[in-house]
């Protein structure tokens, strides 16, 4: 468990400069459809221009978020590309390669899934996890965006949402049955890399138990070619297991059964958990209007009922946060990181254990920290041992999940809260360098500039 410094040792909170150069809303919202017409590849976009030159699973999502405002057709495109890539067993995977980009590490080679998967689509190479299930979500914005404009976009967006149906079902229906068979309610990880939030502090103990054989094949990273400063990335030994990780899904031939059993690393994941049953919910609400869809509809709310059960029921009593579950070593994960907000994202809390976690949220060991450059969800506690300020998912502030935490905001009803990070999010993307994350108390850019999913949430940010 990290523990809770005083705050008086966070870093640097009151000699750090808050001016930064900002465009203006329109300069703003012209550069980020720059950036998404720049990375679009045709059918897909790449998430970043030089560091993911491919499509990546929940990247894709918001991203049709943001493409949406300027083409629907264009962002049913995205998702119809990802949905293509969705394996027999109803996986989708975490990353669709493009044979039109080269120079990412692992590549479809190191994955190996178009010779030892199964239930790999043909034709596509991907690799062999998943991500975060935010498509639903996404859909549901863009169908909202389609209303707005009406037109052909909008008859596309029902076609679509018609044919989108089964695949996402089938999606959510993967997830449950092969990553949570014991019905916790929490989705269980084989990879950090299928958090998303890939060296999060979350992660940490778990990593620790990842001990990377000798028969681990050499590698070359690639992605400190592309940014500015390496040390923002994953270190070396963080490499090592994610690689090692990979290895052993190739020697189970990525069947899932196979994977459960001897992956050195089982997580149960509270903030996959959540946004799975808000993807079921938002599903849900599309079909709410299909009457052919009633049974469908009943299953996914049975499902959202059933995760959102399983996030309030990791909240450690003495925090008010949700946790993590570490399955190979039997113990809860307690750090202080944007996930233990879960909660408050999906519902299911008593009204006092969420005001408890609002004012978490709220106190200066969060979005109170009078240092900060802008007042959204930093990826670390400032606060905490764990926190580091430029190191990835350690501390930044990451802009795609201020904008997931407004949008659920909006949804739980609280429509201030949501503006609040709207408006916050807009300060920190607001040099336009659409940055994939960004320094907490000097609005710094760094990893990758013009990242896609940051673009892509600035354009809906404005609409
Ligand atoms: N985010 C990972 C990377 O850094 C892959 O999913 O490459």
């Amino acid at each position: 468990m990290t523990t809770a410094a005083p705050l008086s040792t966070a870093p640097a909170r009151i000699t750090v400069p808050r001016t930064r150069p900002a465009l203006g809303d329109t300069g703003l919202a012209a550069r980020a459809a720059y950036v998404l017409r720049g990375n679009d590849l045709g059918s897909m976009t790449a998430a970043a221009p030089r560091l993911y030159p491919h499509m990546w699973s929940w990247d894709a999502a918001f991203i049709s978020v943001g493409i949406a405002q300027l083409s629907v057709e264009r962002a049913l495109t995205e998702l119809e590309t990802l949905l293509g890539a969705q394996w027999r067993t109803g996986m989708l995977p975490h990353i669709v390669f493009s044979p039109r980009s080269t120079g990412y590490f692992p590549g479809p080679e190191r994955w190996g899934c178009a010779e030892l998967a199964a239930a790999a689509p043909a034709g596509t190479d991907t690799s062999g996890i998943c991500q975060p299930p935010v498509h639903a979500i996404a859909l549901m914005r863009i169908v909202e965006v389609a209303r707005r404009t009406g037109g052909e976009g909008l008859r596309a967006a029902e076609k679509f949402t018609d044919r989108a149906w089964t695949p996402l079902m089938r999606w959510h229906r993967w997830l449950v049955e092969q990553r949570d068979p014991e019905g916790t309610g929490r989705i269980t990880l084989h990879h950090g890399w299928e958090s998303g939030t890939d060296n999060s502090p979350r992660w940490d103990g778990p990593y620790s138990r990842v001990h990377p054989g000798a028969s681990l094949p050499a590698y070359r990273r690639r992605d400190r070619e592309f940014v500015a400063d390496p040390s923002h990335r994953p270190s070396d030994g963080e490499y090592d297991r994610y690689l090692w990780l990979v290895e052993e899904m190739r020697r189970a031939d990525y069947d899932d059964a196979a994977v459960r059993r001897t992956s050195s690393f089982a997580v149960e994941d509270v903030l996959t958990s959540a946004l799975l049953a808000l993807a079921c919910d938002a599903l849900a609400d599309l079909g709410e209007e299909l009457p052919h869809r009633s049974e469908d509809v009943a299953q996914l709310r049975a499902w959202a009922a059933r995760f959102r059960a399983g996030v309030v029921a990791s909240v450690a009593p003495e925090t008010g946060l949700a946790r993590d579950r570490d399955l190979r070593a039997g113990r809860w994960l307690a750090t202080e990181t944007l996930a233990g907000f879960a909660p408050l994202l999906c519902g299911g809390l008593d009204p006092a254990a969420e005001r408890r976690l609002r004012d978490v949220l709220d106190s200066e060991r969060w979005l109170g920290n009078p240092g900060l450059f802008a007042a959204v969800p930093p990826s670390t506690a400032p606060g905490s041992d764990a926190f580091r300020s430029r190191a990835y998912w350690r501390g930044p502030q990451w802009p795609v999940m201020a904008w997931l935490f407004g949008w659920a905001f909006a949804r739980r009803g609280w429509p201030e809260r949501s503006e609040a990070i709207r408006r916050e999010g807009l300060r920190l993307v607001g040099d336009g360098t659409f940055a994939e994350y960004y320094e907490p108390f000097t609005g710094e850019p760094l990893g990758s500039l013009d990242q896609s999913w940051t673009a892509a949430v600035t354009l809906d940010w404005l609409c």
